[in-house]
């Protein structure tokens, strides 16, 4: 079942996600060598709970964070804990804010310091591919429309798509349906249709796609170990156009010069 948004949820809907980017603002001023990826959980869970929402993956089946930290090979659901950034990573940092009953999720991967240049390169790709993405989700356009657009701009890249995990339908449960891949075949899949609220968000690998989930349960990382990058916006779909509900200004006002 894929729920249409009225109006009024649709407004409900962009503060939820301006408040998610707000908070994922505040984790881009802290991202740094030497700082512990519990801190940025804890910043940004205080910063939803004091503007009135709730850190909805906060024990969401058992997740033991308010952001899913992934530091390099780490692809996605990985937990907070005491492990300190080093020069050269790269952080994925995942977060959904629930306020006043609907959910906005996003993602960014940060570089950390210098990171090497074919992995930066990877996030840059990888960025770039969600905006593919966005460019094919019109309405009257279908899934796989925008599926093909990730995949084939990665796969040109020399990238390969993760094909475990999806983008996703979302409103007032975080997870609703459609199911949204990161690669598939054109003009299938389930239509766009105006009132939809989707996320969309590329997990890409610099090696082999194939993925491991660890002992934990959650933490999925690359099987051969190398890196992966994770992006991710929450749109709306309307007749004529499609609104980015999440941005990543608030991140790009904190890096600066740094912002890639
Ligand atoms: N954006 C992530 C997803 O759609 C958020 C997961 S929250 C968790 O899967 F609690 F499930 F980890
Ligand atoms: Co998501």
């Amino acid at each position: 079942m894929i729920y249409l948004k009225t109006p009024e949820e649709l407004e409900l809907m962009r503060k939820a996600c301006d408040l998610a980017s707000r908070a994922m603002g505040e984790i881009a001023k802290a991202v740094a060598p030497g700082v512990p990826t519990h801190r940025l959980d804890t910043i940004a869970r205080e910063y939803i709970l004091d503007n009135g929402g709730r850190p909805a993956c906060l024990g969401y089946g058992g997740f033991p964070g308010t952001v899913c930290i992934e530091v390099n090979e780490v692809v996605v659901h990985g937990f907070p804990s005491n492990y300190t950034l080093r020069e050269g990573d790269i952080v994925g940092c995942d977060l959904v804010a629930e306020l006043n009953g609907y959910n906005g999720d996003m993602c960014y991967t940060f570089p950390v310091g210098e990171v090497a240049p074919e992995v930066l390169q990877l996030c840059k790709v990888t960025k770039e591919s969600l905006y593919k993405g966005i460019e094919a989700a019109r309405e009257g356009r279908r899934i796989g429309d925008i599926a093909n657009a990730v995949q084939t701009y990665c796969e040109h890249h020399g990238y390969t798509v993760v094909r475990e995990m999806c983008g996703h339908g979302i409103g007032r449960k975080m997870h609703e349906s459609p199911e949204i891949p990161n690669y598939g075949r054109r003009g299938t899949g389930p239509m766009l249709k105006s009132g939809m609220c989707i996320c969309i968000e590329p997990m890409i690998n610099l090696g082999s796609r194939n993925v491991v989930i660890e002992p934990d349960g959650w933490t999925c990382r690359t099987r051969d170990r190398k890196p992966s990058a994770h992006y991710e916006h929450t749109l709306a779909i309307h007749p004529d156009s499609t609104e980015v509900l999440t941005t990543f200004d608030y991140i790009r006002e904190a890096l600066g010069d740094r912002f890639i």
